[in-house]
């Protein structure tokens, strides 16, 4: 049966724009590279995961009583993901970002929260109604947010899975209960610990240090084409990445490393490696394609791009 998982987190509409170089400060450039508004918000990008990839999607997000939040609502519903957790604010916007997207392959992400600021502790308490398996939450949300719900889900013996993003120093992660994963990308791992994950001795000493601040079961750092590595407090292991079919847009590929690998880790019985090679299997699909929840692989093709790698299960 599929396993449901209430993701709580930020929903946007991304402003996607394509440009050879981003231009410096009091420079204009003209750049016809191309740009689309696209659904976005690394909430709303593991919802579209989890419910691409088999999963009963349930999200719980604040959007605006606006253009964007309403076609946001109608891309979840088209998307087969649970609504009834959605709530309208009416006095602020949907959440906003800008996705600069260089040709050299680098993003930028500037994001306007908007309405994602003003979920209330009871819309999270509320959206537990629907009786999860897991729980699934981000950091586009206030943080005392996210520690509530984490403590609900603590309190209710519902595991927790966090895709540690965007980071911050000043969170304290410390007063997270314990939770089952705990991923942070790159550029967020050097955040929290000051320790840039380069090679394994770095990547030991900051899974180490974030391991030592947050109750988890494991640590799993995203290497992005390096692949990922993942930390007990015993022993690490490295992932090695998949090679794309083309590198097209990093966009999200983040977050549906972290949705993939829950949704496996659920399934599985709890492997953590072959739960993170389907998620890197899964981001090296969406990597090859535009967008953020657009580029975001359904489950059969990402088991069909695993055989064609010849990787089993
Ligand atoms: O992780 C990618 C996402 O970050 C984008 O979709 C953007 O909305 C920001 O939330």
């Amino acid at each position: 049966m599929a396993k449901k998982v209430l993701i709580i987190g930020s929903s946007n509409m991304d402003l996607s724009m394509n440009v050879f170089k981003v231009p410096e400060a009091g420079q204009t450039v003209i750049d016809d590279g191309g740009v689309a508004y696209t659904p976005g918000g690394k909430g709303g990008n593991s919802a579209i995961a989890f419910a691409k990839l088999g999963a009963e999607a349930v999200f719980c997000t604040k959007l605006g009583a606006d253009i964007h939040g309403q076609k946001l609502y109608n891309f979840y519903k088209e998307s087969h993901i649970n609504t009834s957790y959605i709530k309208v604010d009416h006095d602020n916007p949907t959440g906003f970002a800008v996705v600069i997207k260089e040709d050299s392959g680098e993003n930028r992400i500037i994001v306007y929260p908007g309405a994602n600021n003003y979920i209330s502790n009871d819309n999270i308490v509320d959206a537990f109604n629907c009786e999860p398996d897991a729980v699934y939450l981000g950091f586009e949300i206030p943080f005392s947010q996210v520690l509530t719900a984490a403590k609900v889900a603590a309190a209710r013996g519902i595991p927790i899975f966090i895709d540690a993003a965007p980071a911050s120093k000043d969170y304290p992660l410390e007063n997270l209960p314990e939770v089952e994963v705990f991923s942070p990308n790159e550029t967020e791992t050097l955040e929290y610990t000051g320790i840039t994950p380069a090679g394994s001795e770095s990547c030991l000493r900051a899974a180490y240090s974030l391991y030592s601040k947050v109750k988890c079961k494991y640590i799993v750092i995203k290497l992005g084409a390096r692949g990922a590595f993942i930390y007990d407090g015993k022993h690490f292991d490295v992932i090695s990445p998949y090679k794309p079919p083309k590198v097209v847009d990093t966009t999200a590929a983040g977050d549906t490393f972290t949705a993939a690998l829950t949704i496996d880790y659920l399934s599985n019985g709890g492997d953590i490696k072959q739960a993170a090679r389907y998620g890197a299997a899964a981001a090296a699909i969406a990597v090859s394609r535009p967008g953020a929840s657009s580029s975001v692989p359904s489950e059969g093709e990402v088991i069909e791009f695993m055989r064609s790698q010849h990787v089993g299960f």
